[in-house]
């Protein structure tokens, strides 16, 4: 058998590495039209960083595990395609701002229908609106040739940071196919590559849109139990409750469950925010406005929050900013990876730089030339003062550097090294007071105000002795 993945990005190629890995019998090549990619991820620098996924691919590469630009050719040979290309929402036209942009998806039906000498088997691989696959299928059927093509949903569910063992061990697989025998037999060529390495009881097969749904909506329950306990944060903070308490106390209700109730700066990633928008739209689309509204306001909050947690720097400095190093630990949108795509620290940077706030940021994985366009902007062509020019947003070599003599750490990101940092040393070098805004509540305040910083976290009671608090 030979499968193509058509996207070699965060889901194309940790996945298809992981099916090579477990699959020796099946070639599995990897393609995208972004050169430098492939060229990438062919080298021993990866393009992205994903614990254990260097050694995935080193086993892999080479034996049946290939990565490369040519398209065409690759759809000519593979039994089954993956599509796993971007699907941001859309910045233009009818839906901007809130639907999702499916031209690459559009683009990769038309190529397939090009280039097709015989039938395949299709696999959505990412997320899209619901009724895509009518689309896919609408494109793939008007080939020449009269090839039969069978189109099924396969959403993916890891998490970056922990995608290795997400896809060793996930805790589902869908399927999603047409109820015809031809879409049962695709259904089950699929489900046999899965039942190599994951049990049958978590591959689950169900209709097509039932599949794509429930892609959006596993999203929407994560990004909406995080907009809930962000926004009982600022209950906390206004009543002297502790939201890790409170986290706690809620999630040993096993109705509920204890993952994902980690209050925070507010959740970033490709995903989240787009997936919400991309069903908000659809609820509109079917004429279902309160659904569309209940949904939106988990992105909302997730703003507020993000300004929230800006604003109380400003607010603690005295209500301003301007002239003074505020440091800024972590960009990525979580530890664990490279991604900064909606990155809550994006916005924060953002807001401290318009407070006229120096911002010095550091982040192990984020390259510095990242930082920046993440933040300016790419540069623009035009005549006057370029984007990329502010000479307030400075890039640190390590956290001691973008320490060194700030009014403030804002922790953004919950990087394991932050929680060892030599916080005394650090103290040391900062004019007084010394504050901290731990936007993932990683750090022992405690400890941090007995070294004399004033230290907060997310939806933490303020410093010194809490009413409630035994004596
Ligand atoms: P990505 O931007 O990292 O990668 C997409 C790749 O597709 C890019 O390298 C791009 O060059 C390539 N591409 C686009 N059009 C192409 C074409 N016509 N021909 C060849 N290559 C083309 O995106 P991603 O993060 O891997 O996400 C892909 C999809 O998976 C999205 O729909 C996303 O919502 C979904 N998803 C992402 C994650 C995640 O953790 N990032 C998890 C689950 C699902
Ligand atoms: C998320 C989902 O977890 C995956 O199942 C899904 O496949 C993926 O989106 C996708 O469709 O792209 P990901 O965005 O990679 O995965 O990472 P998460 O672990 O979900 O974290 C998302 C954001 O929420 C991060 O900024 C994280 O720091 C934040 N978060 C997460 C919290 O603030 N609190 C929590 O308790 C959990």
């Amino acid at each position: 058998m030979k499968i193509c993945c058509i996207g070699a990005g965060y889901v194309g190629g940790p996945t298809m590495a992981m099916i090579a890995l477990k699959c020796h019998d099946i070639t599995v090549t990897v393609v995208d039209m972004n050169a430098a990619r492939i060229a990438a991820w062919n080298s021993g620098t990866l393009p992205i960083f994903e614990p254990g996924l260097d050694d995935v691919v080193k086993q892999a590469r080479g034996r049946n595990l290939f990565f490369s630009t040519d398209v065409a050719g690759q759809i000519k040979q593979a039994d089954i395609i993956f599509v796993a290309v971007n699907t941001p929402t859309k910045t233009y036209g009818v839906g901007a701002g809130r639907a999702a942009d499916l031209r690459y998806i559009e683009s990769v039906a038309r190529t397939i229908a090009e280039h097709a000498e015989t039938g395949k088997i299709i696999v959505e691989k990412s997320t899209i609106p619901v009724k895509t696959a009518d689309a896919i299928k609408t494109i793939v059927a008007s080939n020449s040739k009269g090839l039969k093509f069978s189109v099924l949903s396969n959403p993916e569910f890891l998490a970056e940071g922990t995608a290795v063992a997400d896809l060793l061990n996930p805790d589902r697989v869908l399927i999603g196919g047409e109820r015809t025998p031809e879409g049962e037999k695709a259904m089950a060529t699929l489900a046999g590559v899965y039942a190599r390495w994951v049990p049958r009881d978590r591959i689950i097969t169900t209709n097509l849109w039932s599949s794509e749904l429930s892609k959006l909506v596993a999203n929407a329950f994560l990004a909406q139990r995080i907009s809930s306990i962000n926004s009982i944060s600022a209950l906390c903070e206004a009543t002297g409750a502790d939201v890790d308490e409170v986290a706690n106390a809620i999630g040993k209700d096993s109705r509920i469950g204890p993952k994902f109730l980690k209050s925070s700066v507010g959740f970033g990633g490709s995903c989240f925010q787009k997936d919400i928008l991309n069903l908000t739209y659809l609820c509109e689309s079917f004429g279902l406005p309160e659904v569309a509204a209940y949904w939106t306001s988990v992105v909302g909050i997730n703003d507020w929050q993000k300004q929230r947690f800006a604003a109380r720097i400003v607010k603690e400095l005295f209500n301003t900013v301007a002239d003074k190093k505020i440091a800024v630990l972590g960009f990525a949108f979580k530890k664990d990876t490279n991604d900064t795509r909606e990155s809550a620290a994006i916005n924060v940077v953002r807001d401290l730089l318009a407070e006229h706030a120096k911002v010095s940021v550091y982040d192990p994985k984020v390259p510095a030339e990242e930082i920046r366009r993440d933040v300016l902007g790419k540069p623009s062509t035009g005549s006057g003062q370029e984007a990329t020019d502010n000479p307030r947003l400075t890039v640190a070599k390590d956290a001691y550097e973008a320490c060194a003599g700030a009014h403030a750490i804002a922790i953004v990101t919950e990087w394991d090294e932050f929680k060892t940092l030599d916080y005394a040393k650090i103290f040391a070098g900062m004019p007084k007071p010394a504050c901290l805004f731990d936007g993932r509540n990683i750090v022992d305040l405690a400890a941090l105000r007995k070294i004399g910083f004033k230290a907060s976290g997310i939806g933490k009671p303020p410093g010194g002795r809490r009413e409630g608090d035994v004596a």
